[in-house]
């Protein structure tokens, strides 16, 4: 009580509690393969925001040789979702290195557990949700065209995150869509057309 490290403590939090205030986010979800990452890149360019993939994220952390890097190279193998106290982490770390306070969070939340996670320990609730809809067979296609040398894009990998995606995904988009947050895009079309979508997203909502 009424320690140094207390009051760090609250100082610390205090400055995170400022700095989120003024943070905006967009989550940017979608089945694998149905174009988030395509579309994010544009967006950045048109409309300024730092784009933080979730997947890239954990990549690099294995790259980085971190202590946790084994257990997500196995989590992505198999297609699961990565403990959140590490993903949230990872991610707040980006938002407050980037200097930006305006982002694409893509790839997240991809289960209940990562959306509770962030909201309690970042306090933010995001500005909308982008959601990228497109049918399996087509994502299937585009997965397997990808070439970015990724383990988890062979057709065994592909059917559990599909899986994965029906299952626990889904169901944080319908719990953004209960609350008005969803704007779902047909991405089903070739690049320029779901952009100009997101386009018309990005002018209509974020203005
Ligand atoms: P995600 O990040 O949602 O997994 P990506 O943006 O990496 O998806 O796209 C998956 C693959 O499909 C990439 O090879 C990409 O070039 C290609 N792609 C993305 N959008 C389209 C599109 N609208 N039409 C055809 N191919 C696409
Ligand atoms: O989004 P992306 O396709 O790059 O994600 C690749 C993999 O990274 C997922 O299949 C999953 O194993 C892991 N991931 C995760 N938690 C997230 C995002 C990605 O565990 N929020
Ligand atoms: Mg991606």
């Amino acid at each position: 009580m009424g320690t140094a490290v207390d009051a760090a403590r609250k100082e610390l939090i205090g400055i995170l509690q400022t700095n989120n205030k003024k943070f905006i986010v967009v989550f940017v979800l979608g089945g694998p393969g149905s174009g988030k990452g395509t579309q994010c890149a544009k967006i950045v360019e048109h409309f300024g925001y730092t784009h933080l993939s979730a997947g890239d994220l954990l990549r690099a952390e294995i790259n980085s040789g971190s202590e946790n890097g084994t257990m997500i190279q196995s989590m992505i193998k198999e297609g699961k979702i990565v403990p959140s106290e590490v993903t949230v982490k990872l991610l707040q770390r980006a938002m407050n290195e980037s200097g930006n306070d305006k982002f694409l969070i893509d790839g997240f939340p991809r289960n209940e557990e990562n959306r509770a996670a962030f909201e309690a320990v970042t306090g933010i609730v995001p500005e909308f949700v982008l959601f990228f809809d497109c049918s399996e067979e087509e994502m299937e296609r585009r997965l397997l065209n990808r070439n970015q040398g990724r383990e988890d894009d062979n057709i065994e990998t592909i059917r559990k995150r599909f899986r994965v995606y029906m299952e626990s995904s889904l169901p944080v988009i319908e719990y953004y869509n209960l609350k008005g947050k969803v704007q779902k895009i047909n991405a089903a079309q070739p690049v320029e057309e779901v952009f100009e979508s997101v386009k018309g997203v990005f002018s209509k909502v974020a203005a």
